[in-house]
């Protein structure tokens, strides 16, 4: 068995920024509520007028990983994209990825796993490695929400969370397996898959039945916060005590705890169950909102770049989103 290491890390938001100030322009809502309640100040949207989709936010954010790798795109063996606002509803952006970076005929697949959308990339990235089918593996998540928010007073406590991002990391066999990935942990619970969804358009409910009945606004996402939040505090802390317990480490030995993205308050409430100081939690939801498939490596990303992701630290990775879905990944960097 090898390890996988990650070798390169990119990210790339559109330069647009959305404040909360600007969204109490368009629908009732302000400053204080969000913040309060979500530790959001401003976000990013892709503005009118930009080409920026998913794939190829995602394409710019790989090229960064993949120079910071000391690698090209004709080094890569395959590509995993996470994301769940893929350009087309077929194919997925992984091919988009192929095409844009001008790669080999490398394999290509999305995984369609919402907030732990990169969780799920990279514990499939790990397994292909580990087993030595590939060398080099491009994981990328990246997210274009704002097109598919409702805009005004009726989506306001879904709209002002999400931002639009993306964030890549390069995945390279090692032989060291002290280091790298040490294990991933994947759960699913659809039991409450209505809890957070967008329903339509689906083959059930496809674009002409939704033109036929315009009340029918099932096409934005739909979520019951607070049922989301009290899953989430639960189960990211189950996940990052798997993790631990399954490498035989505590939380003493955390480093640095990278949790995907939701809400300021739901890190918060994990940071003090474990005892965790602010120096071990990183968090940039301030600034970017919750980006979905994207939030935790645009998250992992800015912390390396801080220069607060070092050799031999213990990094954990957790995430929990719509699904329900949830995952934590440990790594010694
Ligand atoms: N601005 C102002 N008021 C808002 C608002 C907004 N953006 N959104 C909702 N409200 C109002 C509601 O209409 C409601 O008003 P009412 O009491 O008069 O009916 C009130 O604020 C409370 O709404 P509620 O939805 O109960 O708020 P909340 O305290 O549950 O907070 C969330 C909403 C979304 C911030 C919170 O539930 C949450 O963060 N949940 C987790 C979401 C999450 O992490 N999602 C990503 C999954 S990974």
């Amino acid at each position: 068995m090898y390890s996988s290491k990650i070798t390169g890390l990119g990210f790339y938001v559109p330069d647009n920024v959305v404040t909360n100030d600007d969204l109490s322009k368009i629908m009732d809502t302000n400053d204080e509520w969000i913040q309060e309640r979500t530790g959001i100040k401003e976000r990013r949207w892709i503005p009118e007028g930009s080409d920026d989709t998913s794939a190829v936010m995602g394409a710019k954010a790989a090229k960064i990983a993949i120079e910071r790798a000391g690698l090209t795109s004709k080094d890569i063996d395959f590509i995993v994209f996470a994301t769940l606002s893929p350009d087309y509803f077929f194919p997925g952006c992984g091919i988009q990825i192929q095409e844009m970076l001008e790669m080999d005929t490398v394999g290509a697949i999305d995984i369609r796993n919402q907030c732990s959308g990169f969780v799920y990339a990279l514990s499939t990235a790990d397994q292909f490695i580990k087993t030595g089918m590939y060398k080099n593996i491009l994981v990328i998540g990246a997210e274009f929400h704002s097109n598919g928010l409702d805009k005004t007073t009726q989506g306001r406590g879904v709209t002002v969370i999400f931002g639009d991002g993306a964030g890549a990391a390069v995945l390279t066999r090692e032989e060291d397996t002290t280091k790298g990935i040490l294990s991933t942990h994947l759960h699913s619970q659809g039991a409450y898959a209505d809890k957070l969804i967008v329903e339509s358009p689906s083959i059930r409910n496809w674009v002409p039945e939704l033109m036929a009945n315009p009340k029918d606004t099932s096409y934005f996402p739909e979520m019951d916060g607070k049922f989301v939040f009290k899953n989430a505090v639960v189960r990211f802390s189950e996940v990052i005590n798997e993790g631990l317990e399954k490498n035989n480490l505590t939380v003493d030995d955390i480093d640095m705890l990278i949790p995907h993205q939701a809400n300021l308050r739901i890190s918060q409430f994990i940071q003090r169950k474990f005892g965790l100081s602010d120096d071990q939690v990183f968090n940039n939801i301030q600034k970017y909102g919750n980006t979905t498939a994207a939030s935790i490596i645009i998250a992992l990303t800015e912390a390396w770049e801080k220069g607060k992701v070092k050799d031999n630290n213990l990094v954990v990775l957790a995430a929990f989103g719509s699904g329900f879905t949830w995952g934590s990944v440990i790594i010694r960097w």
